[in-house]
């Protein structure tokens, strides 16, 4: 194969690549990279495992989309954890707690929107990751 026809090849994987990730607002690779270093540095780690372990908060993974139940000013709800929820889990923590986990605090978190929406890609990537494991 000519060097050309390489370059063609390496053109259209990138662009199949490509196509596929702009789904998600961030591209994949840059959810991979950046997600668990923010994860590490504002220390989510510390108090959520991403493998169903309970460490102190809730894991989570395998919780996008799930159904949580929630206690906000003092009034129990039932929620669907999408983007919305998810995000607001993050930087607004105080704003409804899980009920199952009321009685612990999760600190607020100096954050970016850019970095929360990184965040929330995270978490739902590794729910695609829980799942094809299953
Ligand atoms: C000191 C421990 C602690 C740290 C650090 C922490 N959290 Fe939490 N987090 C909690 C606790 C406890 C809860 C459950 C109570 C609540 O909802 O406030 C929670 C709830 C959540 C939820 C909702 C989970 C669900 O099952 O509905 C998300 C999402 C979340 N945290 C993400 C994060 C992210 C991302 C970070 C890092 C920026 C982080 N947390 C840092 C303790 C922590």
């Amino acid at each position: 194969m000519n060097q050309i026809n390489k370059l063609l090849l390496c053109i259209i994987f990138f662009s199949i690549a490509c196509g596929k990730t702009d789904q998600n607002k961030h591209a994949k690779e840059d959810i991979l990279k950046k997600g668990p270093e923010l994860y590490a540095k504002y220390g989510c780690a510390v108090c959520h495992s991403t493998d169903g372990k309970e460490i102190y908060g809730p894991p989570l993974n395998g919780i996008y989309m799930k159904e949580i139940k929630v206690v906000r000013n003092g009034k129990e709800l039932i929620l669907t954890a999408d983007r919305e929820y998810l995000k607001k889990a993050i930087v607004d923590p105080r704003f409804e707690k899980v009920l199952e986990y009321k009685n612990k605090e999760m600190p607020l978190t100096q954050i970016s929107d850019e970095e929360a929406e990184i965040l929330v890609d995270y978490i739902i990537a590794l729910d695609n990751k829980t799942q094809s494991e299953k």
